[in-house]
């Protein structure tokens, strides 16, 4: 049976932007794939978010499918998460403009991510970028969610879900949980293998980031590559060894190795060795899901019969709350 025993509402999604990484994976996936073992699961391709920074639009596609095929090859699996693709939901859209009209703009004023955004996207400042967070309250609120499981950097627009959330809820009557963010306790913040002062990025340059399915050649030469401190031990210190740690973090957590086992491990050895060690341990890391996509690449119509069925098991909750929300709101 899909829902055997459901103890929360879990949704989260990943823009289809650039090539899902490590960073995705340990902020975000990993904790998906275990969530979906004991909850209701919802999890989705968030189209209509990377329409708001520039893009190919005869590519959208292909990175849409990209990245449903990443979500299977690290685990998901269709028959217990509703894995789906957000514009094929209408309701996301027609919530997101019934939620615009209780969010103060002043609260999307201050989002973190509007302003870097604004920054980087000088010539293309659109409304679209700045309502981008009721949007994803849409996202979370039609699903009812309780957590929503991302990195730290999403953290501040969930906080602002569950402000929207109170609002509508004192205006119209008790309709939506708050969602709580879930970010796990270590990982929610890997940093950029070129700049480890800086995320790491799917919007940046490929070398700063190991993709999920990443050859092992690339992945060596990117480890090796990556910028560390001066000093050669191999210590945990975040602000005087912020490379070196953030490498640490990822070992760590791939290894399943605290940070005092590693540094032993490593004790009297240089960067190098390490790096060495590091590059082994997340090649074999993830050499399972680059056979699972290889495959995946050739079962389209397998694919394309999980997001069929996602969107309508997803539709069948979003509906019933659309119809709740518009009656609330004097629609019906
Ligand atoms: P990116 O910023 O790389 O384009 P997204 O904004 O699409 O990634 O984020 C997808 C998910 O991955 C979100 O839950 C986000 O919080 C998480 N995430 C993104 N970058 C990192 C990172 N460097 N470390 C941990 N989690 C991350
Ligand atoms: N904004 C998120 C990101 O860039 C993606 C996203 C869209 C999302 N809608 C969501 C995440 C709803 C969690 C819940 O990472």
């Amino acid at each position: 049976m899909f829902y055997v025993s459901c103890s929360m509402r879990v949704v989260s999604g990943i823009q289809p932007s650039g090539q899902i990484h490590i960073g995705n994976y340990l902020g975000a996936i990993k904790q998906w794939i275990s969530l979906q073992e004991k909850n209701e699961c919802v999890f989705f391709v968030a189209d209509l978010h990377s329409l708001t920074v520039p893009y190919e639009p005869k590519e959208l596609q292909n990175k849409i499918i990209e990245k449903v095929i990443a979500y299977i090859a690290a685990g998901l699996d269709p028959e217990k998460s509703i894995i789906f693709v957000q514009s094929q939901v209408k309701e996301h859209t027609e919530l997101c403009w019934m939620l615009n009209t209780v969010c103060p703009i002043g609260e999307l004023e201050r989002m973190t991510q509007f302003k870097e955004k604004s920054k980087k996207f000088k010539n293309n400042i659109n409304a679209g970028l700045f309502n981008y967070p009721v949007l994803m309250a849409a996202d979370i609120l039609l699903y009812k969610a309780h957590a929503v499981p991302v990195g730290k950097d999403q953290e501040q627009h969930v906080e602002l879900v569950r402000s929207i959330a109170k609002k509508f809820n004192q205006k119209f009557g008790e309709t939506f949980p708050e969602p709580k963010s879930m970010l796990p306790k270590i990982g929610a913040k890997i940093m950029s293998l070129a700049d480890p002062k800086k995320k790491m990025s799917k919007s940046d340059d490929p070398k700063s980031y190991i993709s999920l399915f990443d050859e092992p050649e690339d992945i060596q030469k990117k480890i090796m590559s990556s910028q560390t401190d001066s000093g050669k031990d191999v210590i945990y210190n975040i602000t005087k060894k912020p490379g070196i740690s953030n490498l640490i973090v990822i070992y760590g957590l791939l290894a399943d190795k605290t940070t005092e086992e590693i540094e032993k491990q490593f004790k009297g050895k240089n960067y190098s060795e390490f790096k060495k060690s590091l590059s082994k341990t997340v090649i074999e890391y993830l050499e399972p899901f680059r056979r699972k996509q290889k495959e995946l690449l050739l079962r389209d119509v397998y694919v394309k019969e999980i997001l069929n069925k996602g969107k309508l098991r997803a539709e069948n909750i979003a509906q019933t709350t659309i119809q709740e929300a518009r009656k609330k709101m004097g629609l019906e």
